[in-house]
């Protein structure tokens, strides 16, 4: 079998000097996609690199794969997380993970949130910024928590994100509009500990507790191997939290139409309650589990890497087989 692995390297990224801090961190190195290629090579798949872009169609069609293994980002776009699987479904070549749909729901953190709210999914309460006027007469409680409506890597997210006032909000607000060049989602902020729950194939993973020591992971963070953040997997929850958690990304997922594999990032405030952060539809495979939550877990319920990637080309080859429901 023929399987074609599809990401967007960091460093092929395109640069251009009005771009925000980390611009490109929620793209492949190269180290991610040659474990993925050996992965797939030690499972007796023939396996070859594309990158995610318009150039690589002719390619893609002349190796003419059973399937892909998509890890694409895309570059530009509301819904770039999108592309890929849009130009598969053109060429009518089966692809891993969420379709243009789930792609497109889960990139738009605004919009998920709606359909969590829609299916009874705890989240925390929001609003979207397109300019900073639309502030002017709001009743505000803080603290509130200020991001991009639609990026991922905590891109945008800095040490300022925790607002306490509308100086703050304000400045963090023009921040991301006129830097980050993203609409602005404004959430309450909860306080409280964090939680990252990967599903690979129809299998909740452990949950990882992911500590940190600023009270939330910020960009800087992510990027820095030697920061003071870490994970615990299984988190210390009692059975019936780590149950209701588990269930909660199940119907996370479901929601948005995600498939194969998506990790779901969860806050719990000091009650117990919890709120849905947001859902990843292509979570980072890096092979450094201290890098990569979603490996992190797999290693802890007892998966080696070719067992993670086996189990992501299983589930949607599964699908394929399966009639449409
Ligand atoms: N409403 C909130 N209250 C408290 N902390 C928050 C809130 N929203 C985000 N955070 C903090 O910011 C971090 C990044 O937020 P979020 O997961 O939405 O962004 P992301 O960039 O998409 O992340 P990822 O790297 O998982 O793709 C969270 O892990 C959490 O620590
Ligand atoms: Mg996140």
């Amino acid at each position: 079998m023929k399987v074609a692995v599809l990401a967007n390297l960091k460093e092929d990224a395109p640069v251009s000097p009005d771009d925000p801090p980390g611009r490109w961190d929620d793209l492949d190195e190269n180290l991610t996609i040659d474990t993925i290629l050996e992965s797939l090579r030690s499972i007796g798949y023939e396996a070859k690199y594309f990158p995610a872009e318009l150039k690589s169609i002719q390619g893609l069609q002349e190796f003419n794969p059973d399937i892909c293994f998509n890890s694409s980002e895309g570059h530009y776009g509301e819904s770039r997380e999108a592309q890929m699987p849009a130009i598969l479904d053109i060429l009518r070549i089966p692809y891993t993970c969420a379709g243009v749909l789930g792609m497109s729901l889960a990139h738009n953190k605004h919009i998920a949130k709606q359909m969590f709210r829609y299916a009874g999914l705890p989240t925390a309460n929001f609003f979207v910024l397109h300019n900073i006027q639309e502030l002017d007469h709001r009743e505000l409680k803080y603290p509130l928590f200020v991001k991009p409506a639609s990026e991922g890597s905590s891109i945008g997210i800095n040490t300022e994100a925790l607002v306490h006032n509308q100086k703050e909000l304000e400045q963090q607000a023009s921040y991301i509009l006129n830097t980050v060049h993203s609409l602005v989602l404004v959430e309450e902020y909860i306080e409280g500990r964090e939680f990252t729950i990967g599903i690979l194939g129809d299998e909740v993973l452990p949950i990882v507790e992911i500590v940190s020591p600023t009270g939330f992971y910020d960009r800087e963070q992510k990027e820095d191997v030697e920061s003071e953040v870490y994970r615990i997997c299984p988190a210390d929850l009692p059975p019936e939290k780590t149950r209701e958690f588990q269930e909660i990304a199940m119907k996370a997922k479901q929601i948005l139409a995600l498939e194969d594999v998506c990790r779901m990032d969860l806050r719990m405030d000091k009650d117990g309650n919890a709120y849905i952060l947001e859902v990843n539809p292509i979570p980072l495979m890096h092979p450094d589990p201290e890098q990569a939550s979603l490996v992190y877990a797999s290693h802890a319920a007892g998966y080696t890497y070719t067992d993670i990637v086996r189990k992501i080309v299983e589930s949607a080859l599964a699908r394929l087989d399966a009639p449409l429901n």
